[in-house]
């Protein structure tokens, strides 16, 4: 049985105070469940979020990190600088910083295997966008991002590896992929890392889907054969709202 992973994505949002405020409001809702509760904050706030969270099953993951470990890369933080701090998580790869930010296949490969040597786990997005979906290429473009993602990463490594999948056109957009669709596209997803490394790493792995997650089709999406949990944006920014996605499995 794999365990169940619920990731916040706060994104742009919160400062200090509110992300300590958010979590004691938060923690005493979740602490009863044995699912995987992550929250990804911005890099301002991982220090506050990592001592409010102290005593507490909740685990705190950055947005984003540079492969290089340090040297002149002005204004980038790197997998050690993260780790020295206790961070355990780290998103790589969100169709935003793809989008937005030149992010590609390659960065994200460099970026997965800096956070593995660096006892990081990383939460890597793939998804295609409308555009692709529309063309019918959507299977051929995931498997893709999936094989360059994971390209030289060992078959123990992957262990410590999340995969997210988050069609582009479901991200903020109020939008959910029905839980069939988002269902199989996870199963392609699992059945091209059982031809990359074989069937048992690719039943161990856990992937999560991504795009308009909220408590009202959190459950629905949780009760699939393959969907191990969600990587939530919008609705991981109130805590009650938050805590009923993560105990609706
Ligand atoms: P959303 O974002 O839940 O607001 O659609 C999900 C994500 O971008 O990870």
């Amino acid at each position: 049985m794999r365990k169940k992973v619920i990731a916040g994505n706060w994104k742009m949002n919160m400062l200090p105070n509110e992300a300590i405020k958010f979590i004691e409001d938060f923690a005493p809702r979740v602490q009863n469940t044995s699912n995987e509760i992550i929250l990804c904050v911005p890099y301002t706030n991982l220090f506050y979020s990592l001592l409010t969270s102290q005593n507490t099953n909740i685990k705190i993951g950055a947005q984003n990190m540079h492969w290089e470990e340090k040297g002149a890369y002005t204004g980038e933080i790197s997998g050690q600088m993260l780790k020295s701090i206790g961070v355990e998580y780290v998103i790589i790869g969100h169709s935003e910083r793809r989008a937005y930010f030149a992010e590609n296949d390659e960065t994200v490969n460099k970026k997965i295997k800096s956070a593995l040597q660096n006892g990081l786990k990383p939460i890597v997005c793939v998804g295609e966008s409308l555009e692709q979906r529309e063309a019918g290429n959507q299977e051929e473009i995931v498997k893709n991002q999936v094989k360059l993602a994971l390209e030289g990463i060992t078959n123990n490594s992957l262990e410590q590896v999340i995969i997210a999948y988050e069609p582009i056109w479901a991200i903020g957009t109020g939008k959910t992929a029905t839980s069939n669709d988002a269902n199989e596209m996870i199963k392609t997803i699992r059945k091209e890392v059982a031809s990359l490394y074989n069937e048992e790493t690719a039943q161990k792995l856990i992937i999560l889907y991504g795009g308009s997650v909220k408590s009202e089709n959190s459950k629905e999406l949780f009760s699939t054969s393959d969907i191990d949990g969600a990587l939530v944006g919008g609705a991981s920014l109130k805590p009650d709202e938050f805590a009923k996605i993560c105990l609706s499995v």
